[in-house]
């Protein structure tokens, strides 16, 4: 594709083109202020791209979700955790020798330092799990300290990922003033993480398989989606070389707010609330319009997906069949299914081509899964955590790479005297 053309000032200048993989269109306007002297404007980075990366591929028009070149649908349907987490951070599926000594990597680090127990007796009992998982995962920075070469960069990103179910299993139990349940090798990724939550020392716990397996799913479908709020927070700390730890507590934070990984919560939030209500949702659906109330549709739009979030979709169809196979009914549920088809049938949703997304059904099966509503954007941040680490990498390993520094139009007072 030819280059493009700007006429600014009565000058005309060529900027080169760039077309992804997928053929997405990128005008590189890197020289463009060295050579015009004007930069471009784009609050919220709608229309701008930070980066080239060969991580996740997503079609927000047409809902497509794709992790290295994988439909998010087959490898919800057979993936396992552990195993999209290596294709992510290493770019191809795992031979099985590879995948074995992957787990067993995982699994080998999954204790933390038992100092690192004394910082949880320094938070509140209702201390947020996102103010202690951000907290702690910064400060494994302390005990694992980067190298400056990034020697044993890739033994601190096993740490990582090994420690962070640990770390917010941990903090549930001290949240709810039981005994730590310390990790299992026996156990998978996600069977260990659950067991960790729910097992008590007085009994034999076994983690029930339609837990497991729904929880692997969450997992999966979180697990990454290319330069989101919080990725590129991930990205941006990182380009100042700062270490992994520091980079991926930056991210934490970033998705703990409510338009972003903080959604899910919300989401509950705002359909107990309609319950509460007397689930007069069409009520809160014309709030959502009204541009006088600040309530929005928690759980819907997308900067991206202007279609279905596929996500979403998959959440709804398998809500039905976890709930039954758990054994619950939660009419939080029907009211988010009546909500999503008033919506979804309503011309200002259409309009502005807002759909369901991943945050809209999470909470469902989080819940019934017996996780707490304020633990549910930790459960979002421990399966975005091999999604940000790729990025990180990717960021890192870049022979071009610089220093993410944005600039600006500045609009203040022109120079005065003091
Ligand atoms: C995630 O980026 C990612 O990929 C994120 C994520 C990931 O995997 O990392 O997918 C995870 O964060 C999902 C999003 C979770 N957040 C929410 O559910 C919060 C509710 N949604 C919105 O706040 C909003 O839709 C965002 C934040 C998701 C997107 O914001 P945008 O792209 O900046 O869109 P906008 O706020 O400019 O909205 C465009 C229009 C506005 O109306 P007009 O000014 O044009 O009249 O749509 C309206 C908005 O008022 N609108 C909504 C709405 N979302 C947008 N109106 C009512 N309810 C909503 N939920």
């Amino acid at each position: 594709m030819g280059p493009a053309k700007l006429i600014l000032d009565g000058n005309e200048y060529e900027l080169p083109v760039v077309v992804g993989s997928e053929g997405e269109v990128g005008i590189d306007i890197t020289k463009l202020r060295a050579v015009t002297g004007a930069i471009t404007l784009d609050p919220g980075y709608g229309n701008t791209g930070s980066c080239q990366s060969a991580i996740t591929f997503i079609n927000g028009e047409e809902g497509i979700l794709q992790y290295r070149g994988y439909p998010i649908e087959e490898l919800a349907a057979r993936g396992r955790f552990v195993e999209i987490c290596y294709l992510l951070i290493y770019g191809d599926m795992p031979s099985p020798q590879e995948l074995d000594e992957f787990r067993h990597q995982l699994t080998y680090h999954s204790l933390i330092h038992e100092d690192m127990k004394k910082f949880f007796e320094g938070f509140p009992p209702k201390a947020h799990p996102m103010a202690v998982l951000l907290s702690m995962i910064s400060s494994l920075s302390s005990y694992y300290p980067e190298s400056d070469n990034g020697e044993g960069e890739d033994l601190n990103i096993i740490r990582l990922l090994a420690k962070a179910k640990t770390i917010a299993a941990f903090s549930y139990k001290k949240s709810i003033g039981q005994p730590y349940i310390y990790p299992r090798n026996d156990l998978s990724y996600p069977g260990d993480f659950l067991h960790m939550m729910f097992a008590v020392p007085a009994e034999e716990y076994v983690v029930p398989e339609v837990l497991e397996q729904t929880l692997n799913l969450l997992l999966i479908l979180h697990a990454d989606h290319e330069q989101n709020c919080s990725t590129s927070t991930v990205r941006m700390v990182g380009s100042s070389q700062a270490n992994l730890f520091a980079s991926i507590s930056a991210g934490i934070g970033a998705l703990w707010g409510p338009l972003h990984g903080g959604a899910n919560q919300k989401v509950i939030q705002m359909l107990q609330m309609i319950q509460d209500d007397g689930a007069d949702y069409r009520k809160y659906v014309k709030m959502a319009k009204d541009k006088n109330s600040d309530f929005r549709l928690m759980g819907f739009g997308h900067r991206v997906y202007k279609n279905f979030d596929p996500r979403a979709k998959i959440l709804k169809a398998q809500s039905d069949k976890v709930l039954s196979q758990i054994g619950v009914t939660d009419p939080l549920l029907d009211i988010a299914r009546d909500l999503e088809q008033v919506a979804l049938e309503d011309d200002y949703f259409i309009d502005r081509k807002l759909y369901p997304n991943v945050d809209f059904y999470s909470g469902i099966l989080y819940r019934a899964m017996g996780i707490p509503t304020n633990m549910f954007t930790v459960m979002f941040a421990l399966g975005r955590l091999p999604g940000w680490i790729a990025q990180w990498k990717e960021m890192r390993e870049n022979p071009q790479g610089r220093i993410y520094r944005p600039r600006q139009i500045y609009t203040g007072e022109t120079q005065r005297s003091f």
